[in-house]
Order: structure tokens, then sequence, then C-alpha cells
């Protein structure tokens, strides 16, 4: 079979590419490796800026998120006890909407157009992508090995998929950093403890509260990078958070059923040019952010944007300046959020190889950041999100 666009990966990048293009009234085939309860289940991130709000309004995805996603005007950056408001609204006019990524996931699936999305496809392979004839190879759901001939291929395969790695070594260049540690995130089924988000700097190491609905709480801890998840039963995580979230004021965390948990590790990576011939790379298969300031999902929306106009413009108007400037459009973006992700990061965990005057610097920027409303402002305006383009 054919295509105009063959995209890898059913993820947020992936699905809103898809359909971005439909709109466009471009072909594409979606293939993923794993069945749709898998990916409709899959608890991620969970907090979508205004710009990724905005564009799903526009394209009429909006409706479940305005009437099931919470919309959220500040936040808490809490230290020594006390708690600091960010006032997002105020600092920079907009806001964010908590509603979680498979959420979004789900709603793009039942907005699916043209060619029925392949889940549970393996073996999967590229091929010709110097040229402009590549092609996917695959085996699909029912076991028969099938090619998919296309005109473009969009790697939206996650940072674990096939598509980055297809590129010859010496046409890409990859920066990283890893962390001392990871995130044990859990599901609560109980009423968030506080009507907005809580990032929490502790001695005993970072916390957050955050939630999915006002009948489930979500809720993190730095654990270490290799933490074993046997090691944390229910108990033990309430404990720990209590510990880091303790206010001079009393505050009183709620409880609950733990729906899911699981240990996330933590690392900053960016492969350049997101672009090897007829090959783009989106999402998490061409960068990663550490989730301390939930870039990760609204980075994906942002390159997929891009990435259909540029599209748009060459599969139906044969010109290719936005496909030429695709990678470096995206990669300035991609390195702001990679910053403000690393910052919102270093600020707020504990590195356990940290000195005394590491621990100062930490601390005084934190003080900062809560009384200075020029340095607020910046973390506000950051983590609402800039403009797509
Ligand atoms: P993905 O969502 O990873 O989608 C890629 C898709 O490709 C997947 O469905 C995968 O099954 C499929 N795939 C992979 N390989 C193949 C293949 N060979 N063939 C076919 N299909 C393939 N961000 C936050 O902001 N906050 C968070 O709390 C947060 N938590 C996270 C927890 C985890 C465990 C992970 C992995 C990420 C988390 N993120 C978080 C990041 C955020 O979820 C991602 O940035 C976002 O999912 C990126 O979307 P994507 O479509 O690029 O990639
Ligand atoms: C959530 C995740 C994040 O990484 C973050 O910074 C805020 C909230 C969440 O899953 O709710």
């Amino acid at each position: 079979t054919s295509t105009q666009v063959g995209i890898i990966g059913a993820g947020p990048a992936g699905l809103l590419l898809s359909h971005l293009l439909h709109r466009e009234g471009i072909d594409s085939v979606v293939l993923e490796a794993r069945d749709r309860a898998y990916v409709e289940q899959r608890v991620r991130a969970g907090v979508c800026e205004q710009p990724t709000v905005d564009l799903l309004d526009e394209i009429g995805l909006g409706t479940r998120l305005h009437a099931e996603g919470l919309p959220h005007h500040g936040f808490s950056l809490r230290f020594d006890g006390e708690d600091h408001r960010i006032a997002l609204t105020e600092l920079t006019g907009k806001s964010i909407t908590v509603y979680g990524q498979q959420e979004i996931v789900k709603d793009l699936i039942a907005a699916h157009a043209g060619p029925p999305i392949e889940f549970e496809v393996s073996d999967v392979d590229v091929h010709g992508i110097a040229s402009d004839t590549p092609s996917v190879t695959y085996t699909d759901s029912g076991g028969h090995r099938r090619e998919l001939r296309c005109e473009v291929i969009a790697g939206c395969d996650g940072f674990h998929g096939i598509s980055r790695r297809a590129i010859p070594a010496g046409a890409l260049r990859t920066f990283d950093r890893e962390y001392p540690f990871a995130w044990l995130g859990v599901l609560a089924k109980t009423p968030p403890s506080d009507e907005e988000l809580i990032y929490t700097h502790h001695e005993r190491g970072f916390a957050l509260h955050s939630m999915r609905s006002p009948e489930i709480t979500r809720l993190y801890l730095q654990v270490a990078p290799d933490e074993d998840i046997a090691a944390w039963p229910d108990e033990r995580i309430f404990a720990e958070l209590r510990a880091r979230l303790a206010t001079t004021g009393g505050f009183a965390l709620h409880e609950g059923p733990v729906l899911d948990k699981g240990v996330t590790p933590m690392r900053s990576f960016v492969a350049e040019p997101m672009r090897y011939g007829s090959l783009f790379l989106a999402g998490d298969a061409a960068h990663i952010v550490p989730p301390t300031g939930a870039k990760g999902m609204n980075l994906a929306v942002a390159d997929v944007v891009v990435l259909s106009r540029a599209l748009s413009d060459l599969l139906r108007h044969n010109d290719s300046a936005g496909v030429e400037s695709y990678s470096d459009t995206c990669l300035r973006r991609v390195w702001r959020a990679e910053h403000f992700s690393w910052f919102m990061t270093s600020m707020l965990h504990v590195d356990p190889a940290a000195d005394g005057f590491g621990r100062r610097l930490q601390l005084s920027q934190l003080r900062y950041t809560a009384s200075s409303t020029a340095a607020a402002t910046s973390l506000a305006e950051n983590y609402v999100g800039l403009p797509f383009t």
C-alpha cells in the first residue's frame, strides 16, 4: 500500500500530526507497536500549556478538555515549609489546564479520520530515507509482513523508537544530561489536598502534588535513579510525601488507594537536526526533557504543528521552504524548554553530590523566584508556554 505520510507511533505527536494533515487534505497511515487500550491507559503527563489548549480548541478537539480538564491560574513553590504562589495568570495573562495526556490520546483516536490506525505492529523498519521514495516495512497485527510506500516518514515513536536510530550516526549530533535521581509517581483515589499544584523543595528531596480530577490526586517523589518500586509500599510513599510536603501551617495530605505507580528516569536529550532526507523526527523521538515543568507533551504538540504546515506546503504546493527550516524552527523552541526544564529540575531537587555552596545557590534562587516579580514572571512565561513559532 501507499500513502503520503507514513507516521510511526500513536502517541500525542503521531496522532495529532495525522489529524492536522487530514485537515489539510493529506493522507497518512499511523503505525503503533502497542494495542489501543494500552496507549489510551498509559499514565503520563498532565499539564497542557495555553498554546496546546488553544490549538486543540482551534481544531475542534477542546470540548472534553474544557468539560473535564481543570484550569489553573497559579501554582505553589513550597520550601522551608512555606508556600510562595506563582500567579501565572496575573503575571502573564495566560493559564494552563490539567488534563491527562491519555485523555488527549483518547480524544485524538476518537476523532481519527482516514485509514484506520494500525495497532500492534512489530518489526517496523524504514528504507530509502535518503531518497524521496522512502518506505516503511512492518508486520501487522495479523502477522503479515507489509510495505508502506510514502513521500515522507514522520518518526513519532518516542525516545526508544526505531526512527532516530535509522539515521546514520555521522548525520546526527546528540546532547544529553543524566540526573542523579528519578521520579516515583502515584495516582491515588482521593480528592486533591489543594486546588493548585505544589512544587516542593525539601531536604529529603523534591515532591509534587498534582491531580487529574476532583477525585484523583497525582503525586511524585524524587527517588534514586535505580530505585526499586518494590521498596515502596503505599504506606512508605505516603509517609515520605507527608514529610516532604509538611508546612508550618499544618498541611494535611489526603491519602487514598493507589491506582497506578511507577518510576520514571530523568534525562535531558536533544538530537540535531530533526530531519534526515525524507525522515522527520517529532516529539520524544527527537528530544527528552526531565518532567519538572511539564514540557514533554507540549513540545511534541509544538513540533507537529510546525511539521504539518511544512508538509502541507511541500505536498500540496511543492514548496520546500518549510521542510528546509523545520529542524531549526523546532530546535529554537526545544532548547528553550530544555533550559527551562533543566532549570526547574536543578532548582527543586536535592543533588546528592551537591556541596554547601551548591545548596546555598539553590536556596537563593528559590527565594529570589518567590520574592521578585521579575523572576516569577520569567518562570510563569515559560511555564504557561511560549508561542509555537
Ligand atoms: P510517545 O508518547 O512516547 O509516543 C510514541 C509512540 O510510539 C508510543 O505509543 C509507542 O508505543 C510507539 N512506538 C515506539 N516504538 C515504536 C515502533 N518501533 N513502532 C511503532 N510504534 C512505536 N511529561 C510531562 O510533561 N509530565 C509527566 O509527568 C510525564 N511523565 C512521563 C512518564 C513516562 C513513563 C514517560 C515515558 C514520559 C513522561 N512524560 C511526561 C513525557 C511525555 O509523556 C512525552 O513527552 C510525550 O508522551 C511525548 O509524546 P510523543 O508522541 O512524542 O511520544
Ligand atoms: C504533572 C507532571 C509534571 O511533570 C508537572 O511538572 C506537573 C504536573 C502531572 O502529571 O500532573
